[in-house]
């Protein structure tokens, strides 16, 4: 009798999971019929009341019984799972051959990695193109206007001596400018503006060159990332605001950060951002030189006769403008200590960074 019935229960069960049309309906029925409330539980908790005979008969088969619904939920969860990864990579723009992936790793034995300068450059361009900013180029070679003349900085003015700047040799056009390599990204500016009209933001990264003597900080070729942004009403707190989310982005975790003055010609007022130091956390250590706050990056508001180079209104746009040193934040995060090391090209230095 009971083992009648329990075949029925069976056989209603088979019908009900073919009826079944995703992984949840077939876990609402496993719950059904194995649940505390359901069938199979009902009868092995009713054992108690049968014979010793009647027992040896009903155990195995209702205990089989929860075996084979068990099985069959999970062959038909199975199945629900294939079909979603089918559907998905049916309708995926992006089909990757695994297999092939594989064999060629296997033949690579010595592949390149990202240098350290490309990678945080990557990820400052992700939080600042998620922000809605541009990411534009700019010439090596660049002419005196672009790197002095149209960012404030005139023939005569002291700041040009700050920059030991690489000339080329052939003389100017009469009325024209002269040729150099490119002191600083912020002759980004000018071209950035003049390309396009406010409101606009945009980062621009790349290499700089400076005549100097190398030593542990100082390097001829190095990397800066300018970044600007022009709209109406931009205050000081935007500024703050944006440098705040990179920085925390890069770092990740949250920064503090502190404005000091600085003198740069085009922006008015200028400033030097400071972070609290992450290693001492303010307490002051040798990597902050016992302040708790480490120097990162200058900027400040566009001051207008840069806004009227790039053609803009300056009664009715202002904005902000920054330069990071990208050689200064790869030697923060990694703890560099040499600034020679990042342009070297020694393998033993390139290869801690590689990932595989
Ligand atoms: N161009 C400056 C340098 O190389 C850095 C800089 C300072 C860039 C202030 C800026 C700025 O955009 O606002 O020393």
């Amino acid at each position: 009798m009971i083992e009648q019935k329990l075949n029925e229960l069976y056989q209603k069960f088979k019908s009900e999971l073919g009826g079944v049309k995703d992984r949840a309906a077939a876990l609402n029925l496993k719950a059904l019929y194995l649940g505390k409330q359901g069938p199979i539980t009902e009868i092995l908790a009713n054992m108690k009341n049968l014979s010793i005979e009647e027992r040896k008969i009903v155990g195995p088969i209702a205990n089989g019984l929860k075996e084979k619904i068990q099985q069959d939920v999970e062959v038909s969860l199975q199945k629900f799972e294939l079909d979603e990864i089918n559907l998905s990579l049916s309708q995926s723009q992006n089909k990757i051959d695994l297999s092939l992936r594989d064999s060629l790793l296997a033949k690579v034995q010595n592949h390149g990695g990202a240098h350290p300068i490309w990678s945080i450059q990557r990820e400052i361009e992700d939080v600042f193109l998620s922000m809605g900013f541009e990411i534009i180029d700019g010439p090596h070679i660049e002419d005196e206007y672009h790197n002095f003349e149209a960012l404030n900085i005139p023939a005569d003015h002291p700041a040009r001596d700050m920059q030991d700047t690489f000339w080329f040799e052939t003389e100017a056009k009469p009325g024209g400018f002269r040729h150099l390599l490119r002191t600083h990204t912020s002759t980004i500016q000018v071209r950035g503006m003049k390309q396009r009209r406010p409101p606009f933001r945009f980062i621009a990264p790349g290499k700089v060159f400076r005549c100097e003597r190398t030593d542990a900080s100082h390097e001829m070729v190095f990397h800066q990332l300018e970044g600007m942004l022009v709209d109406k009403n931009v205050s000081v707190a935007h500024l703050i605001y944006f440098m705040k989310t990179l920085l925390s982005e890069i770092f990740k975790r949250d920064v503090e950060v502190r404005l000091r003055p600085g003198f740069f010609p085009f922006v008015e007022p200028g400033f030097e951002l400071d972070i609290k130091c992450l290693l001492c956390k303010g307490e002051g250590c040798s990597v902050c030189k016992q302040v708790g706050w480490v120097e990162l990056l200058p900027c400040g508001m566009i001051h207008p006769n840069v806004l009227r180079a790039g053609d803009i209104d300056s009664r009715e746009w202002n904005g902000f403008a920054f330069g990071l040193g990208l050689d200064r934040l790869v030697m923060m995060k990694y703890a560099i200590d040499d600034i020679r090391h990042i342009h070297s090209g020694d393998l033993r230095f390139v290869e801690q960074f590689k990932s595989y």
